[in-house]
């Protein structure tokens, strides 16, 4: 019997499994446009509510994969492994992680997509470097994986092209939060990458996509499980996404403070979370390294330089600085008792730091950079947070943006670890 959209709703809605020949019909049929959005959509409600069996989900994501190219890097001289995060605030680990991990002697072979939310992608943050192209040709790549043995550059069409459709759709009709869904459109990129491990960085926390901290490490198991099956050696950190990361949200101002940390300074969340990354992606990868030891030796910093030079940028150029910046102030003296991941994403994405529609351009200029962080002393009139930005008018909304977003009392707030378990 052939297989029709309707059924394959109906199976889902009434709370059956999908055969995997439904599935790969599904995706393929969905991917070269056969089947209709508003049935797609609806069989997305399907999953969110009724979710997906393990077998489910290894052939949905298989058949999300074999959408397109999966990229063999086994001529890479090097053992391959990648980071993937889930997405934060002043979220900017790849740029310090992934020279810092090539310098360790592994090789990183990191393809991104151009996000939607609070503040850019990792593409956005290398894009405020003048020169630098987020394209590099296909013969090109193996080359620079070998040498300087890190590549941040734009995914091709090709890599998982059925995420790139049902992303589009999940986004438009409230079905992005599934567990599955989520997992499945993560996973088929990474494999698809061709990377031989990979770690994932899975936060939790108001200014995380899971909020509870349960969600997000059923989240990373889920991943974990789907990477294995797939042979890739995979393992995932929970980290605490309250409090925003660094010091810093916005394009050129995370660039800044990622230098900071290749210099052997910066913010000391950002260097914590770096190197316990670093230090996972190492074990993975099976390269005897001390990562902490390799940042201080300056040896990250010099793989930054090529990578940045290998891509067309220049890695001494000045970055460009915002020619608006408001700062606000405290109320009150005290302690500063909270500082909202959220509020601070918002902020800096009406400022101009991050987009709402994929053609959108980002501010390269645009953010927030906070003076204080929790438990740490204020006194009235200090400045807590400065606004970046190239166009004025988008001030107001930003500051609307913080209402609310902290609160000075008396007392320290409970200090939540930053990295607080390990799955796989
Ligand atoms: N990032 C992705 O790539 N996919 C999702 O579904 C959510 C976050």
């Amino acid at each position: 019997m052939s297989t029709t959209i309707l059924d394959v709703i109906r199976t889902k809605r009434d709370g059956g499994a999908l055969s995997d020949e439904q599935i790969r019909w599904f995706i393929t049929g969905y991917t070269a446009h056969e089947v209709a959005d508003e049935q797609a959509a609806a069989l997305l409600m399907a999953i969110v509510w009724r979710g997906m069996t393990e077998r489910e989900l290894r052939t949905w994501t298989g058949a999300m994969i074999d959408s397109g190219i999966r990229m063999d890097l086994s001529g890479v001289p090097r053992p391959t492994v990648d980071k993937h995060s889930t997405g934060g605030v002043g979220d900017k680990i790849s740029l310090p992680l992934c020279p810092l991990v090539a310098a360790c002697g592994a090789a990183v072979p990191q393809l991104s997509g151009r996000g939607l939310g609070h503040t850019g992608g990792t593409l956005d943050k290398m894009e405020s470097i003048p020169g630098w192209s987020a394209t590099v040709a296909p013969d090109r790549y193996l080359d620079l994986l070998e040498d300087p043995g890190a590549v941040i550059c734009a995914a091709g069409d090709d890599l998982a092209p059925a995420d790139r459709r049902l992303y589009a759709l999940r986004d438009v009709t409230a079905t992005v939060e599934s567990i599955p869904l989520i997992a499945s459109s993560i996973m088929s990129k990474k494999i698809a990458e061709g990377t031989g491990a990979l770690v994932l960085d899975v936060k939790f926390g108001s200014g995380a996509f899971m909020v509870e901290r349960n969600r997000a490490a059923e989240l990373a198991a889920t991943m974990v499980e789907l990477g294995e099956a797939a042979g890739v050696r995979t393992a995932a950190l929970l980290t605490a996404m309250d409090i925003p990361l660094g010091n810093t949200a916005g394009n050129a101002l995370e660039v800044q403070e990622s230098l900071e940390v290749l210099s052997g300074g910066g913010p000391a969340d950002v260097v914590e979370l770096t190197v316990a990354l670093a230090e996972l992606m190492c074990e993975l990868a099976g390269v005897d390294a001390d990562p902490s030891a390799v940042l201080r030796s300056g040896a990250a910093m010099d793989t930054w330089r090529r990578m940045v030079r290998s891509q067309g940028g220049d890695p001494d150029a000045a970055l460009p600085v915002a020619p608006h910046v408001e700062t606000i102030a405290a109320e009150a003296d005290g302690v500063l008792g909270r500082l909202d991941a959220r509020h601070v994403g918002e902020a800096a994405w009406r400022l101009g730091a991050g987009r709402s529609r994929k053609e959108e351009a980002v501010s390269a200029v645009a953010g927030v950079r906070w003076h204080r962080r929790p438990g740490d002393r204020v006194s009235r009139g200090d400045v807590l947070v400065e606004l970046h930005t190239g166009d004025p008018t988008r001030l107001p909304a930003a500051v609307d943006a913080l209402e609310g977003a902290w609160e000075i009392g008396s007392e320290a707030p409970e200090r939540v670890p930053l990295v607080s378990g390990r799955i796989g």
